[in-house]
C-alpha cells in the first residue's frame, strides 16, 4: 500500500508517521505534499528520503498537479495531517473517497471552517468543556463532515491551559494516527 501525506504546518504528525512506517513490510509512505514551502513536513520527508511535492492553493484548485503525482506514485490512501486547504470536490471524487483526516476535537463539536489548531482548543477551554479529544474521519466536500472512523476522548484537568491541552492532544494524535492508517490499509 502506498500512502501520501498532505500537511501545511509544523508536521509533527508527519514526522511521527514517517518514523512509524519507515521499515513497515506492507505500507510505504510514498509521497509528502504541502502547499507551504516552509512546512516542517517537507523537512521531515527529506530526512526520511521520501519524495516531496509543493503546490500553491491555486494549483490545487485549478490544475491536476496533485492528482498526477498521486497517480505517478500509485497512491492507495491520502492522509491529511494538519492540511489547511479545502480538498477540491473533483479530487475527492476522482480519488474515490480514500482520503483520511485528523481533527483535534470530538466532531461534530468544534469543527467546520476556521476551526483548526489553537482556535479549537481555545474554544474548548473558554466553554469549560470537561472532555475533548480527537477524531479520524473520511474527507468529503464539507469541512470536517465526512464519515467518522474513530474518536478518542481526553479529559481536561481543572487547571488545563492552552499549552498543556495542545501537548496532550498531540501525544494522543501521535499514539493513534499510525494505527488508524494501518487499520484502513488492511481493510
Ligand atoms: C493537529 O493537531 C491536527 O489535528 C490538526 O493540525 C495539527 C497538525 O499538527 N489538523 P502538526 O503539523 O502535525 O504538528
Amino acid at each position: 500500500m502506498n500512502v501520501a501525506l498532505l500537511a501545511s504546518g509544523k508536521g509533527s504528525n508527519v514526522e511521527n508517521i514517517l518514523c512509524y512506517f519507515r521499515n513497515h513490510p506492507k505500507i510505504k509512505i510514498a509521497l509528502v505534499a504541502s502547499n507551504n514551502s516552509k512546512s516542517g513536513a517537507l523537512i521531515h520527508a527529506n530526512n526520511y528520503s521520501v519524495p516531496t511535492l509543493e503546490f500553491s492553493k491555486k494549483e490545487l484548485e485549478t490544475s491536476s498537479i496533485l492528482l498526477s503525482s498521486i497517480n505517478n506514485y500509485k497512491i492507495d490512501l491520502i492522509v491529511l495531517a494538519g492540511f489547511l486547504l479545502k480538498i477540491p470536490e473533483l479530487f475527492i471524487h476522482s480519488f474515490n473517497g480514500k482520503i483520511l483526516n485528523i481533527h483535534p476535537s470530538l466532531l461534530p463539536k468544534y469543527g467546520g471552517k476556521g476551526m483548526y489548531g489553537d482556535h479549537v482548543h481555545k474554544m474548548v477551554l473558554s466553554n469549560k468543556e470537561k472532555t475533548t479529544g480527537i477524531t479520524f474521519h473520511y474527507v468529503n466536500e464539507d469541512y470536517d463532515e465526512g464519515k467518522i472512523i474513530a474518536q478518542f476522548p481526553l479529559f481536561l484537568e481543572e487547571n488545563e491551559t492552552l499549552s498543556s491541552l495542545k501537548g496532550k492532544i498531540s501525544q494522543l494524535e501521535w499514539s493513534k494516527y499510525p494505527q488508524i492508517i494501518e487499520r484502513l490499509c488492511n481493510e
